[in-house]
């Protein structure tokens, strides 16, 4: 939550800075603001709203010269997203100014102590306690001050920091917050996120946390806590500035939806080799393996939605308990986890806070922890043991499509994987699985290819509150259908397990209820036709999503949806397709602001 970027060199910074924040904007998007130095002082210009008003503010950087400076988009925490509230905040001598993504725990009680001592407070922000910090701390050590400033800080935080005592350069602090330097010609950078420097450099530095950046136009240093200066290794991105443009699409969530197919692809055929599994760079032995008797799985949002599905096919294939634990609940719950415990940690972005408490509290009972994640260098990345990137490449809509079949996609290897190395599956079988894996992209575009009909269904079913229900695999899919409705086009969207309808839940259809029914599981698409038949006896509206070839399920549905046939165990990472579609057509039909909806932002930093 919030984006920070910073920005030295020759150049003019504010067009850089905003240019940067547009990146970022998925982050967070309740108010911007940059800080560029000057003629020895600090030009700050904020605007509550979006990065768009900004730009309109400054003349898109025009009317803010200088070449060095700092910008913040920001989702609110503390404090209404007013132009006051905005970052970047001064000290009281206009000496510092910062920008901060995180939160710090212990602002009130720094707060006080502050005021005590005569500093006053413009903003209800936690990120104004920092610069008041900086100013009582500074003695003409910059360095020195910053750490000391770090060192009172209880939280997690990305700084980034302006001092007119030192107008050429940026300072950058982390703990527990994104923030990667990035290494120009001439020039540097810091952001909260590669997207917001690969077009400018692929030559990038991620800064662990308590390390702090001294960033020149000519030099990078990197410190640890205790002031000491450390080797930092370069990474190269690998992936170019157009893979987090729109490129010709009208919103982000649609290019990422029809990105699906390569998506799944490049999660996959890197590691398939003659028609094996092999992991990145570790193994899971056997012996391993037989040590384990419980797998969790525990993300948020729809990464947990990608995980309740990903447990069926684990305990289909490998015939281990597994538990989908949400991370917000799993984190407080006391969890029976020990070092028997396989735990797999998913997360689109690797920074969500509860997902993260939730792997640090299966660390410290003795589990094993591999993460699932997408962002490269990310927290999650480099907490567990070892990581299985999903390779979706960047993800800019708050809602996440790509970055969920991605993860069904490595759950679905890591069960045959796992399967295979206990001695569950014989080598026919090991071979027929491996070979629908590898079908699953050109099933996709099949999916996507065959739902070009979707916006006309949509406008026929979103238009009030929804039902989404189905069993077992498809129940899965149904949350994950429900939460794409509810986030982007503001509908109100409930999932149900189909067969709990008549414990309750049946009690509120009515004539012309819509009802969404995923029937792709064909051990159980009967039960499901019974329920579908039992709504519609008492006026539901029913658009059911089957396998093509499904002739049962159209003397019964008003609509149906179809997706290629596929093995059950993969059928959720097809079905989810339509229903991201349907969402996208119903928040596009009412005008909605489909990649930042209201009140979301992409990667949830705080608990
Ligand atoms: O980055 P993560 O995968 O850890 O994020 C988890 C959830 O916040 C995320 O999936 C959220 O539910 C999305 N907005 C859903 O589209």
């Amino acid at each position: 939550m919030c984006g920070i970027v910073g920005f030295t060199g020759a150049r003019s910074a504010a067009p850089i800075l905003l240019k940067g924040l547009r990146q970022l904007e998925y982050r967070g998007y309740d108010s911007a603001g940059i800080a560029v130095l000057a003629g020895g002082a600090i030009d700050v210009e904020k605007v509550s709203g979006r990065i768009a008003k900004l730009c309109e503010k400054t003349r898109d950087g025009a009317a803010v010269p200088g070449v060095t400076g700092i910008g913040h988009t920001r989702w609110a925490t503390h404090g209404a997203p007013t132009d006051t509230n905005a970052h970047p905040h001064l000290s009281n001598d206009g000496r510092f100014a910062i920008v901060h993504n995180g939160i710090i725990e212990n602002y009130l009680a720094l707060r006080e102590e502050l005021i005590a001592d005569g500093y006053v407070f413009e903003s209800e922000t936690d990120t104004e306690t920092i610069v008041h910090l900086l100013e009582f701390n500074y003695d003409g050590d910059i360095k020195a001050a910053v750490m000391k400033t770090a060192a009172r800080l209880e939280g997690s935080y990305a700084l980034g920091i302006l001092c007119t005592d030192a107008p050429d350069t940026l300072y950058a602090v982390r703990e527990s917050s994104p923030l990667i330097l990035g290494i120009g010609v001439g020039e540097n950078y810091f952001a909260s996120d590669v997207t917001a420097l690969v077009a400018h450099t692929k030559n990038v530095i991620y800064l662990e946390d308590g390390e702090m950046a001294e960033l020149t136009s000519a030099s990078i240093r990197v410190y640890d806590c205790t002031g000491q200066e450390i080797k930092k290794p370069v990474s190269r991105v690998t992936w170019n500035v157009e893979a987090a443009e729109k490129g010709g699409y009208e919103h982000f969530m649609l290019k990422e939806i029809m990105e699906q197919p390569g998506a799944v692809k490049a999660a996959l055929v890197p590691r398939l080799h003659e028609g094996r599994i092999r992991l990145d760079d570790f193994e899971l032995s056997a012996e391993e393996l037989r040590g384990i008797n419980k797998i969790i799985i525990t993300a948020c949002g729809s990464a947990y939605y990608a995980g309740c599905s990903g447990r069926y096919a684990i305990e289909r294939l490998c015939r281990i308990p597994v538990q989908a634990e949400l991370a917000s609940e799993l984190r407080y719950g006391d969890p029976m986890v020990d070092e028997h415990t396989l735990v797999l940690v998913i997360s689109q972005s690797g920074e969500t806070a509860d997902t993260i408490a939730a792997l640090k509290e299966c660390r410290s009972r003795g589990a094993k922890i591999i993460g699932i994640v997408n962002v490269v260098g990310s927290t999650i990345a480099k907490l567990a043991d070892h990581t299985l990137y999903t390779w979706a490449g960047p993800e800019i809509a708050v809602a996440t499509t790509k970055g969920y079949t991605t993860q069904l996609a490595v759950l679905y290897l890591l069960a045959i994987y796992i399967a295979e190395r206990l001695g569950r599956l014989d080598e026919k079988d090991y071979a027929a699985l491996i070979k629908k894996l590898m079908q699953l992209p050109k099933l996709l575009q099949e999916t996507i290819d065959m739902n070009y009909l979707l916006p006309t269904v949509a406008s026929r079913y979103a238009s009030q509150s929804l039902f989404f229900i189905g069993r077992n695999t498809d129940y899965a899919v149904a949350l994950e259908g429900a939460l794409k409705m509810k986030e982007i086009s503001y509908l109100h969207a409930e999932s149900y397990a189909a067969g709990e309808l008549k414990h309750g839940t049946i009690a509120l259809i009515d004539e012309g209820q819509p009802v969404i029914a995923v029937c792709c599981n064909e051990a159980l698409a009967d039960k499901t036709l019974s329920n579908i038949v039992e709504v519609k006896a008492r006026g539901a509206k029913v658009l059911a999503l089957a396998f093509r070839g499904n002739t049962r399920i159209v003397s019964q549905a008003d609509d149906v949806i179809f997706i290629p046939r596929i093995d059950t165990i993969f059928s959720a990472i097809l079905a989810v397709v339509p229903l991201q579609l349907l969402a996208y057509y119903a928040a596009k039909e009412k005008g909605c602001d489909i990649d930042k909806p209201k009140n979301l932002a992409k990667s949830v930093t705080v608990e």
